[in-house]
């Protein structure tokens, strides 16, 4: 009697399981994808490093107002509406797939991933697969805080499995593979393209690291796709959200992937047509090699100055054309109707709050030294002036014989931000905004950049 009982009871709970599931597929509203035919014109938009933080987590009073004004760069006050803006733009241009490659949320805050996929959903149902893989700041994270009137208060974060259940009704669910040790996994876009998104972040509870690293069982789960692939003649597009190679000499532990030399081997073997990365929130593009090798272009921050996405149009002889563009938040304020001056002319407001945190911190560096108001004006200016470009993927042509570097070299011959111009200046030559890769075939004739 028991047995049956328990047969009983057992195939209640499939029963009620296949139901749920079932339930939930009725309740999706939006249309299903077709995969798109080979040989045709594909344009996908990526952006990075969002840092979504929920419009009720940061309080009008709150003092953390005036802690961000001496922060990165993030707006995190105004990240909804940078996302209203940039999701509006997303609708209109209406590409083949939506890529988030990681740092979606502020911090990891559970209302700001819920209200995130919300916007999301707005996307997946006018046909659009958003397709998200997570960063260093998204699951897992031991301190997420509402930024209330009276201080932090601490808020719920998200597991992995939340984030999958949150993230992959959107687009993966409907990939052609899942890795079993990570978030990672393969969509196909079209019968001759395929987006392999990679989780490289290390989020292990109560270990949550800064820095990337893909495992051993991922990389073989990549090999087995990557070689599946080249056989049948589909091209592939990684995505990361760590960045696959050093982008900066200042940019080594905890922004290139810890293990990038193993990895590189892999994507190059298999002759993957790009990787799209983030996390540096600087707009930059290196070359594994100037011969033949892969490029890592790094989108920066969608909620930094210039406040970039990226647009990659892609070819039927799989060349691609890459652009970084601004989100137009003034145009999305006016036609919404807000009233806020800072949204109504946010290429300039952003661009003063990128300069002020600069300020901020180099004011506060060369406070204890003893320079004249002159010379100090004129090196905050300079990093003000070199850093706003730096971040928006530009070059200068400046040189480290230029008067300005060599007052910052004289004072500070060792300091960080004597290194850190040394590195914009010598390692920041080309521009980062747009970039077309040769089909293979023509890198092959000797057609490559
Ligand atoms: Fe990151």
């Amino acid at each position: 009697m028991k047995k049956i009982i328990l047969a009983f009871f057992i195939i209640a709970l499939i029963l009620t399981a296949f139901l749920v599931k079932n339930t939930f597929v009725k309740e999706k509203t939006w249309p299903h994808v077709e995969i798109i035919p080979a040989n045709r014109e594909i344009k996908i938009i990526i952006a990075s490093d969002i840092h979504f933080l929920a419009s009720d987590l940061l309080e009008p009073r709150s003092s953390f107002h005036q802690e961000i004004k001496r922060g990165d760069g993030k707006m995190p006050h105004y990240s909804t509406q940078i996302l209203a803006a940039f999701l509006d733009e997303v609708i209109r241009v209406k590409p083949a797939a939506l890529i988030l490659s990681g740092d979606i949320t502020f911090n990891g805050e559970k209302r700001s991933h819920v209200e995130l996929a919300q916007y999301l959903k707005k996307v997946r149902e006018e046909g659009i697969p958003v397709l998200v893989i997570p960063g260093n700041h998204d699951i897992n994270i031991p301190n997420t805080y509402l930024f209330s009137n009276n201080g932090r208060k601490p808020v719920p974060n998200i597991s992995e499995r939340d984030f999958w259940e949150l993230y992959s009704p959107l687009g993966a669910i409907d990939a052609v593979s899942f890795d079993k040790s990570s978030l990672s996994y393969v969509y196909q876009l079209s019968e001759d393209l395929q987006i392999m998104m990679i989780d490289t972040s290390q989020y292990e509870k109560g270990m949550v690291k800064t820095g990337g690293r893909i495992n051993e069982k991922t990389l073989a789960w990549m090999e087995k796709n990557l070689s599946k692939a080249k056989k049948s003649g589909i091209s592939v597009i990684t995505v990361t959200h760590h960045s696959l190679l050093p982008h900066s000499s200042l940019f080594t532990s905890d922004f290139t992937l810890e293990n990038y030399p193993q990895v590189l081997n892999i994507l190059e073997k298999y002759g993957v047509l790009v990787n799209l990365s983030g996390h540096i929130h600087i707009q930059h593009i290196i070359r594994a090699n100037e011969i033949d090798g892969i490029y890592d272009i790094a989108t920066s921050s969608l909620t930094v100055y210039p406040d970039h996405y990226g647009i990659l149009d892609i070819n039927t002889d799989k060349s691609i054309l890459y652009t970084a563009n601004t989100v137009n938040v003034s145009k999305y304020a006016a036609n919404t109707g807000i009233d806020d001056e800072n949204l109504l002319n946010f290429d300039k407001y952003s661009f003063e709050f990128m300069s002020q945190t600069t300020f901020y911190k180099i004011r506060e560096r060369l406070a204890q030294f003893n320079i004249s108001v002159e010379e100090k004006t004129a090196m905050i200016d300079f990093v003000q002036m070199l850093n706003v470009h730096y971040f928006a993927g530009i070059p200068l042509e400046i040189t480290v014989e230029d008067k300005i570097y060599k007052l910052w070299s004289e004072y500070f011959p060792s300091g960080f931000h004597t290194r850190y111009l040394n590195s914009i200046l010598k390692e920041n030559d080309t521009q980062s905004t747009t970039l077309f890769i040769p089909s293979a075939r023509k890198r092959e004739q000797g057609f490559g950049q």
